[in-house]
């Protein structure tokens, strides 16, 4: 008889890997040995991506050839082009990306391989290709046309260019470029078990990749950013602490806190809540973050709780001109690089991921023919 089960596998060692590690008790964070406080404000997305997916921080020349690869990656496919208006016109942005990925799976040029160097390129192509899907959908269900990506720009800037339609200023970028940094890894939470649970039945990347951007997609996972914006638009600047309490006492969930891992802050929110502030006063309203701080204080003292990723990261998307329901879809275009990682990294070393389950139905039933029942 199987062992009883940890409710939601709480504690469970589910896959071994070199990609990333957590240690809750200090909330510190770790890709490949590095410390994300050295990564974040000093290491660009790309150089990350490079770290995940290819092992090691790139020198220079590895630099230039993985940014040539991903320059030449982001065209998309016939298929996905040709439906982007009706995706965008039908579907909310989290369904449309699940929907085109899959799309970009039926004509990726690698699709009927799973070879280590079949991987390498597609994976490359999914971390390129995942802007330009957020920023076409966008721009579709916008009714405007997007500027094709300039091949000298860094993915962040290339984003915010094509979702805001402005050439950005490079702090800005140099912001943005910090968030998907902070978001590209993070150990088996919950999008990237679902990609692992795919590959290791030796599906493709592609596949993979839908299971987890609509295992993100949820409010209890990367939903949360969106959830958390939401929140702050919907309460009186001077209402914080009593709306919170409030909440609180009726049992909800305040979005944005807690972590099944982190039982201290989580490392990423220290740099966020740094951004946020930075944005709201450069801005000249910081209505949001002083909300947020306030929220804060009363979360940490109701319930010790502390601020997850998605807490800050939602003010600092939105200082930086991106619209709420876009926030999940940003998460989405950095974890790719992490979620690709890992597909490589399972594959590489496989085995069926199927754990056990504990049945706690009925027994000894006696059938019955169906007009006896
Ligand atoms: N607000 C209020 N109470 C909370 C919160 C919260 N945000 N988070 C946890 N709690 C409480 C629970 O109600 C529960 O209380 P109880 O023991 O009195 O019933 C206790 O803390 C434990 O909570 P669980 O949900 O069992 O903890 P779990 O480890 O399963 O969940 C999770 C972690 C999902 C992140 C949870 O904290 C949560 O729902 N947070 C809000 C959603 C969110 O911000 N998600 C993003 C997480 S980061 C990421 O995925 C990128």
């Amino acid at each position: 008889m199987a062992d009883k089960p940890t409710k939601g596998l709480a504690d469970v060692v589910a896959a071994s890997t070199a990609l990333s590690d957590i240690d809750g008790k200090a909330g510190r964070l770790f890709y490949r040995g590095y410390d994300i406080h050295d990564l974040a404000g000093r290491t660009t997305f790309e150089e990350t991506a490079h770290l995940l997916q290819r092992g090691s921080l790139p020198t220079s020349g590895q630099l230039a050839a993985y940014d040539e690869e991903l320059s030449q990656g982001r065209a998309l496919g016939a298929l996905v082009e040709a439906n982007i208006p009706e995706i965008a016109e039908r579907g909310a942005p989290m369904e449309a990306l699940r929907t085109l990925v899959s799309l970009a799976g039926a004509e990726s040029p690698d699709k009927d391989s799973n070879s280590a160097e079949a991987n390498l390129r597609k994976a490359a192509r999914l971390t390129a290709q995942q802007p330009i899907l957020v920023a076409r959908y966008h721009a579709a269900r916008s009714g405007r046309t997007v500027a094709d990506p300039d091949p000298e720009l860094s993915v962040a800037a290339n984003f915010l260019l094509q979702i805001t339609g402005q050439v950005p200023d490079p702090r800005a970028v140099e912001i943005l470029d910090a968030c998907l940094v902070l978001h590209a890894d993070h150990t088996m939470n919950a999008s990237t078990f679902a990609a692992r649970v795919c590959a290791a039945t030796l599906s493709d990347m592609h596949s993979a990749i839908v299971a987890a951007i609509g295992t993100l997609k949820g409010p209890l996972h990367g939903g949360a950013n969106e959830q958390v914006m939401r929140t702050l638009q919907g309460i009186a600047p001077d209402k914080v602490a009593s709306v919170v309490r409030e909440k609180l006492a009726n049992g909800e969930k305040i979005m944005g806190f807690g972590h099944r891992v982190y039982k201290t802050e989580d490392p990423r929110a220290t740099h966020l809540r740094k951004m946020s502030q930075e944005l709201a006063e450069s801005g000249g309203d910081d209505t949001f973050f002083r909300m947020s701080r306030e929220m804060e204080e009363v979360v940490l003292a109701e319930k010790g709780l502390y601020p997850n990723v998605d807490f800050y990261a939602a003010t600092v998307y939105h200082y930086l001109g991106i619209p709420t329901d876009l926030f999940t879809p940003v998460f989405s275009v950095s974890r790719m690089s992490g979620w690709t990682a890992h597909v490589i990294e399972q594959h590489a070393d496989n085995r069926l991921i199927r754990p056990d389950s504990e049945y706690i139905g009925e027994r000894d039933q006696k059938w019955k023919p169906i007009d006896e029942r």
